[in-house]
């Protein structure tokens, strides 16, 4: 009998082929946000290099997309190491001969007062959501500037652009890479390449529902806090789900948003919306 998998994205629509022939690598794809982009990516016609430090969650994401009858690979990559970002490049044009897309999802945080954190801690937030956008870029934009086009999308933060208490080290590297997205886009557009970055407000994904993620929202995280960070987003009242952000992600890469670049594309229930 053939196993049965709970839908853990039930938002994510059929493709409509808006990616088709594109090689896109995806970091943090095993999971949340990246999970869901990159399985869209995988329905829309991509090949999808997803790259993540965990991969124990079954299916694998890999296995999720060549299910549906996608291409994919999986590469084991940490996104703070730069010797890692260059295998992840390598292995896109080893194995699906180009690259056309580069998504820097893989993110974290530490939720204390500044003067509290550790140099390790400090450099550790600052190593995955900083350094990793970088690093990932500086691995690509080589190969996208010899062809002379390339998209790269970084997950931002609606804290990088408001401030939330005791997260000083995930609002200062959120703001930066807003910022950073921006001047990429000026140095980068005149070789045909578009940088933009996504700010989700509080999103439902695994980070909230315990880890190893359950694949139903019933678990992990108890209704009063669920309501508490669906009540931050402050016009819809609810927490958003991954494929609401995946979706955000397809437009930005895709060839309808050829125009867009140095974006910050918010994403927020309404989060960020009043004063
Ligand atoms: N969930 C939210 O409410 C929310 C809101 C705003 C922004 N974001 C951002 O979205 C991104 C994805 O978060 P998520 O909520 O989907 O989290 P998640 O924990 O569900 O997924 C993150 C994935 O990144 C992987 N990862 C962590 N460190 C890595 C590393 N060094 N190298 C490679 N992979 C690594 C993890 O293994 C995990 O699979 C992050 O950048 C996060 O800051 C999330």
């Amino acid at each position: 009998m053939a196993e049965s998998i709970i839908d853990e994205h039930p938002m994510l629509r059929h493709g409509l082929g808006r990616l088709k022939g594109k090689v896109a690598i995806i970091t943090g794809a095993n999971s949340g946000i990246g999970r869901a982009t990159a399985r869209l990516f995988g329905r829309e016609g991509a090949k999808v290099v997803c790259c993540d430090i965990q991969e124990t969650i079954a299916p694998r994401i890999d296995d999720l997309i060549k299910r549906e009858g996608g291409e994919a690979i999986f590469a084991n990559i940490d996104v703070s190491k730069q010797a890692d970002c260059d295998r992840m490049i390598a292995a896109a044009l080893e194995t699906f001969g180009d690259l056309d897309i580069l998504y820097n999802n893989a993110g974290a945080g530490i939720r204390k007062k500044l003067h509290e954190h550790t140099d390790e801690e400090w450099n550790f937030v600052l190593n995955i959501n900083l350094n990793a956008m970088f690093r990932g870029a500086r691995a690509a934009i080589p190969h996208f500037i010899k062809k002379r086009s390339g998209n790269i999308v970084t997950t931002a933060s609606t804290f990088g652009l408001l401030a939330s208490p005791d997260y000083p080290g995930y609002c200062a590297t959120k703001a930066a890479i807003v910022n950073l997205t921006r001047e990429m886009a000026l140095d980068y557009g005149p070789y045909g390449i578009r940088v933009n970055c996504i700010c989700p407000g509080a999103i439902e994904t695994p980070r909230f529902r315990g880890f190893p993620p359950k694949a139903t929202l019933g678990d992990g995280m108890t209704d009063e806090q669920r309501e508490k960070m669906g009540s931050s987003n402050k016009a819809l009242l609810r927490m958003g789900r991954p494929e609401e952000i995946a979706y955000g992600v397809l437009f930005l890469v895709s060839d309808e948003a050829s125009f867009v670049t140095g974006h910050a594309l918010v994403i927020d229930g309404g989060q960020t919306i009043d004063a």
